[in-house]
């Protein structure tokens, strides 16, 4: 990515996560890696000389300035832990205006305590996933460094996020690259809707992913994948978010889907720089699930036992279990088309967040997905297979007695369960064999809690007769 102006403040900067390199670059740099080593790029912050409140409740106050955007968004409402770009540079939409439920009815499916589990609902957010929460934050830093345009490779939510922020703002065109058929419609819908240039590459998210970078470097466009450190400082404010909604009290457990591991990235950072500042005593455990389809985390972290060893990994662990895939021709291959990738662009600076959080990785099939999504959906907030992941890996965690009953924990719902109808449908279809054609072959047996439309003539009362059966 070309390097525009220079807006140098020492404040904030741009530094290598490995601490043996630790090269920094200004906040006005585009940039997806070091310029030294290769390694990721961290946002970070001179904190002594920025004005940090004391105390987290300094941001709750801030929910009474509804009128004042930057308090709305549930993103800059955090501003102060964030920094990196001028108030009147920031673009919202009011992303992050999201909730944290409790559920009686998924903590019964998952084995812990009533009361003891919570659903953070990103799919309330302006696109339907969390993704808002780091667009806004990367579309800030690009519009602030004078961007034109904006590109990303996508499994379909990030690009819908991007195509959104470049629509209501008119101020970037949105780039986007999607392997042909892994995105689901609804997706694909918004990103068409939306305005956005859409180059479907025959190939899947990975192919998508490689091409997006040679192409924004060479055609200087900006790109907003997690590789770009500014998108995981919106997505802090995920558990800025969930943090307030307990009124401030660390739960035991934060559990997320795992793809392209931005969000845990970004998660584990959230929590090392809140206990940094002293905003917190205690860190959460991370627990980061794959797709049993597209397991790369789970493979390096649980089975091959890579950690981030005080940021001396050993960076040829992945590139050998690629070349592994490759030979053997596996690609990713996941119902949850969200996560469905196999070289997490984030792998750094994850085994990071792992460390920091004490975590763990775990990888559930797509039936144990599609299952926890149902039991999600029964209990009121619909969401899409690839967030199920996240309730599905603490039902698999607790089975294993890694989670106790009296653990408190909050699993994130990442996207909307509208993104991927198709998915839903074919689950609670009336017709197991059509299910069993389109599932069966990823290893779904059965929908065990498949809510299956009645069919009934067209007369009063068989219509009469089958409400009376069937309540
Ligand atoms: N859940 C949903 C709904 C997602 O869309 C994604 C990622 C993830 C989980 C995984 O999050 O990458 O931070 O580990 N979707 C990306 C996309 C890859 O292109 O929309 P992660």
């Amino acid at each position: 990515m070309a390097t525009s102006v220079q807006t140098h403040t020492d404040q904030a900067f741009q530094q290598c996560v490995s601490p043996d390199c630790g090269a920094t670059y200004d906040v006005g740099e585009a940039l997806t890696s070091c310029q030294q080593c290769g390694g990721l790029l961290d946002v970070a912050y001179d904190w002594n000389r920025l004005p940090v409140p004391d105390s987290l409740k300094f941001f709750e106050q801030k929910w009474a300035r509804r009128n004042d955007p930057l308090c709305r968004s549930g993103v800059w409402r955090f501003h102060e832990l964030l920094p990196f770009a001028p108030p009147e540079k920031v673009v919202t939409i009011g992303e992050g205006q999201t909730m944290l439920q409790p559920s009686d009815g998924v903590a019964k499916f998952v084995g812990v305590n009533a009361g003891n589990l919570y659903l953070e609902y990103e799919g309330l957010n302006p696109s339907g996933s969390f993704k808002d929460n780091g667009m806004t934050a990367a579309f800030t830093h690009a519009h602030t460094i004078g961007a034109k345009r904006a590109a990303c490779a996508s499994t379909g939510n990030t690009s819908a996020s991007l195509a959104l922020y470049c629509g209501v703002s008119k101020l970037m065109q949105a780039v986007i690259f999607i392997g042909s058929g892994k995105i689901s419609y609804g997706k694909l819908s918004q990103a068409l809707d939306y305005g956005a240039l859409t180059l479907q590459i025959s190939g899947d998210f990975d192919d998508a992913m490689q091409r997006v970078r040679q192409v924004s470097e060479q055609l200087g466009i900006y790109l907003v994948n997690s590789v770009n450190p500014f998108r995981l400082e919106g997505q802090k404010t995920i558990m800025y978010r969930v943090l307030e909604s307990l009124d401030w009290q660390v739960p035991d457990w934060i559990v997320v889907p795992g793809g392209n591991l931005g969000n845990s990235s970004a998660f584990g950072k959230a929590f090392m720089e809140l206990r940094e500042l002293g905003l917190i005593d205690r860190i959460p455990r991370l627990a980061i699930i794959n797709a049993a389809g597209a397991n790369t985390m789970h493979e390096l972290y649980e089975v091959r036992g890579n950690r981030w060893n005080d940021g001396h990994i050993d960076q040829q662990a992945p590139e050998v279990y690629y070349d592994e895939l490759d030979a053997s021709g596996r690609r990713a291959s996941t119902i949850a088309s969200a996560i469905e990738i196999n070289r997490p662009v984030n792998y750094q600076k994850c085994l990071r967040a792992l460390d920091v959080c004490d975590g763990v990785v775990r990888e559930v099939t797509d039936g144990q997905m599609l299952d926890s999504k149902a039991q999600v959906g029964a209990n009121g907030l619909g969401c899409e297979p690839a967030s199920a992941a996240s309730v599905a890996g603490a039902k698999l965690l607790r089975a294993e007695g890694i989670i106790a009953p009296s653990d408190r924990v909050v699993c994130i719902l990442t996207g909307h369960q509208l993104k991927d109808p198709t998915a839903t449908v074919a689950y609670h279809t009336t017709d197991q064999e059509e299910f069993n054609r389109v599932l069966g072959s990823r290893g779904v047996k059965r929908a065990d809690f498949a809510n299956r439309a009645v069919a009934v003539p067209n007369d009063l009362d068989e219509i009469v007769r089958a409400i009376q059966l069937n309540s």
